[in-house]
C-alpha cells in the first residue's frame, strides 16, 4: 500500500525520528509540534529513560496535574493523600470532605479481603466424571509443580490458596474452569497469579496426556488472573449524631440535610443510569490516588462496576439513619499493591507512597476507600444543598480566564464579578474586553 501514513519499522525508529514523521505527516505546523512535545521531555535523559520504559513508542510526556487533598483522618490517624486528576474541583471537593469529617471522628475503614483470583479456562471432550474424579490428583501435580514459582511469595506470607473445578458446561459444551485464588501480599500480583496459571494448565495437560497419550481430552483455551475480585474488599464509613452534621448552604438544617442526602442514595440504589454517575463520582477519588500510587486504574474500575452490577447495576455506597444517627458507607473491591509493578518505578508514584509513609497494601485500600467514600460525600452534599455547578463554575471560570490570558487583576475582577454570575466563555470573554477597553481605549 502506497499510504503516506502508514509506515513499517516505526518501532525501531529513534524518538526524534518518530515525532518527526508523526509531526511531518500529521500535522500542519510540524515544528511546532516538535518543539512543543520535545519541550515536554524530561530534563534529566536517566529519568525520561525511566519513563520510556514503561511503553513503546513514546514520542514525550503526558502531564497531568499531581495534587494532594490534606486533612484525611483515617482510623485516627491523619494522611495528606496524593491525587491525579484532571477534572477541576475533584481535589478540592476531597479536601473539603475530609476537613468536615475529621471534626466528626473522620474516616473508619476495615479491610473485608484481599483474596485475589485467576482462571484456567478449558474445554473436556471425555467423560466428565473421569475428570471429576481424577481432579485431586491433578491439582496435586499442579501444586507441586508450581511450588518454585510460589516459593517468595510464601516466604512473605502469601501464595496459592486453593484450585478449584468448576463446570460450566450448563452455559457452554464442554466448557470447564479452573478458579485458582491466591494471596499476593503488599504486591498486586498480576505476574505472579498469570505465572501460577500458566503452569497449572501445563500441568494439568501434562497430568492428561500421561494418562491418555495425544487423545488425552483436554485443550487448554486461556489462562489469565480475573480483575473481579469482590473478596479483595474494603470497607470505609463515616458516621455522627444527626444533630452533629450541623447547618447546610441552601438553608437546610442537619436532619433535613440527613434525609435528603439519604434520599439521594437510595435513588442511586435503584436507577442505574444515577448509580453510574453516582460510581463514577466515587471513582473520581479513587482512581486519582490509584494513579497517583501507581496502581492499575482500569483493573480497579472494571472489578468495582462488576461488583456494582452482581445484583443488578447499582450504588457502590449506602446510607442508613437510624436512633438519631448519620451512617454513610462505602463497600468497594481494591486489588492494589504498593511493592513492584509501577510503584517503586515511577519517580512519583514512588513519592506519593512515601507521602501516605510507606504503606502496606491493605493500609492503601484503606486510604483509598476513604478517599472514595469522602469524594462521594462531597458530590451528594453539594447536589442536594448548592447543586454541583456553584463549584464547578469557580473551577470553569479559573480556566477560561487561564486560556484568555488574563492577568492577575483582572482575575480578581472577574472572579468578584462572576461571583453571582452565569460563567461561559463568551461572557468571560465579552466581561474582559470590555474591561480592557475601559483601560486602553485604543
Ligand atoms: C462529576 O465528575 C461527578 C458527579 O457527577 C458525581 C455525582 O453526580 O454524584 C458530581
Amino acid at each position: 500500500m502506497n499510504d503516506k501514513k502508514t509506515i513499517s519499522g516505526f518501532s525501531s525508529m529513534r524518538k526524534r525520528d518518530k515525532i518527526k514523521w508523526m509531526a511531518k505527516t500529521f500535522f500542519t505546523d510540524p515544528e511546532a509540534v516538535i518543539h512543543e512535545l520535545s519541550s515536554y521531555w524530561h530534563s534529566s535523559d536517566e529519568q525520561q529513560k525511566i519513563l520510556d520504559g514503561f511503553s513503546e513508542n513514546t514520542i514525550s510526556n503526558f502531564p497531568m496535574p499531581f495534587g494532594v487533598a490534606p486533612n484525611f483522618l483515617i482510623d485516627d490517624k491523619t494522611y495528606c493523600v496524593p491525587m491525579v486528576i484532571e477534572e477541576s474541583s475533584v481535589v478540592a471537593a476531597a479536601s473539603a470532605a475530609a476537613k468536615f469529617w475529621m471534626s466528626r471522628g473522620g474516616i473508619h475503614t476495615e479491610v473485608i479481603g484481599t483474596k485475589k483470583l485467576g482462571q484456567v479456562h478449558f474445554l473436556w471432550y471425555k467423560d466428565p466424571e473421569i475428570l471429576k474424579s481424577t481432579f485431586a490428583k491433578a491439582k496435586e501435580k499442579m501444586l507441586k509443580e508450581s511450588a518454585s514459582i510460589e516459593a517468595n511469595m510464601k516466604q512473605r506470607g502469601g501464595g496459592i490458596l486453593d484450585i478449584e473445578l468448576i463446570d460450566l458446561t450448563k452455559s457452554k459444551e464442554n466448557y470447564y474452569q479452573l478458579k485458582a485464588s491466591f494471596e499476593t501480599c503488599d504486591s498486586m500480583g498480576a505476574n505472579f497469579i498469570n505465572t501460577c496459571l500458566e503452569q497449572f494448565a501445563q500441568s494439568l495437560k501434562n497430568f492428561y496426556a500421561a494418562h491418555f497419550g495425544d487423545n488425552s481430552g483436554i485443550e487448554i483455551i486461556m489462562s489469565i488472573l480475573s480483575n473481579y475480585t469482590p473478596e479483595c474488599l474494603v470497607k470505609a464509613w463515616v458516621e455522627c449524631p444527626i444533630e452533629d452534621l450541623g447547618e447546610f448552604k441552601g438553608g437546610l438544617n442537619a436532619a433535613a440535610f440527613a434525609k435528603r442526602f439519604k434520599d439521594a442514595i437510595d435513588i442511586a440504589e435503584i436507577d442505574p443510569y444515577r448509580a453510574a454517575t453516582h460510581n463514577k463520582g466515587i471513582y473520581n477519588g479513587i482512581d486519582a490516588v490509584v494513579l497517583a500510587t501507581g496502581n492499575d486504574f482500569r483493573a480497579i474500575e472494571a472489578c468495582g462496576h462488576a461488583y456494582a452490577a452482581e445484583n443488578g447495576y447499582s450504588s457502590l455506597s449506602h446510607c442508613e439513619l437510624k436512633d438519631g444517627n448519620f451512617y454513610f458507607y462505602l463497600e468497594v473491591p481494591l486489588a492494589i499493591g504498593t511493592v513492584g509493578g509501577l510503584t517503586s518505578l515511577h519517580p512519583i508514584a514512588k513519592r506519593s507512597l512515601e507521602l501516605l509513609e510507606k504503606p502496606s497494601a491493605k493500609k492503601l485500600m484503606r486510604i483509598i476507600a476513604a478517599t472514595g467514600l469522602a469524594q462521594n460525600f462531597a458530590a451528594v452534599r453539594s447536589l442536594v444543598t448548592t447543586g454541583i455547578q456553584e463549584g464547578h463554575m469557580k473551577m470553569h471560570l479559573q480556566n477560561i480566564l487561564v486560556q484568555l490570558k488574563a492577568t492577575d487583576e483582572e482575575f480578581e475582577k472577574a472572579i468578584s464579578h462572576f461571583q453571582d454570575r452565569m460563567v461561559s466563555f463568551a461572557a468571560v470573554r465579552e466581561f474582559l474586553s470590555k474591561n480592557r477597553k475601559l483601560i486602553s481605549p485604543n
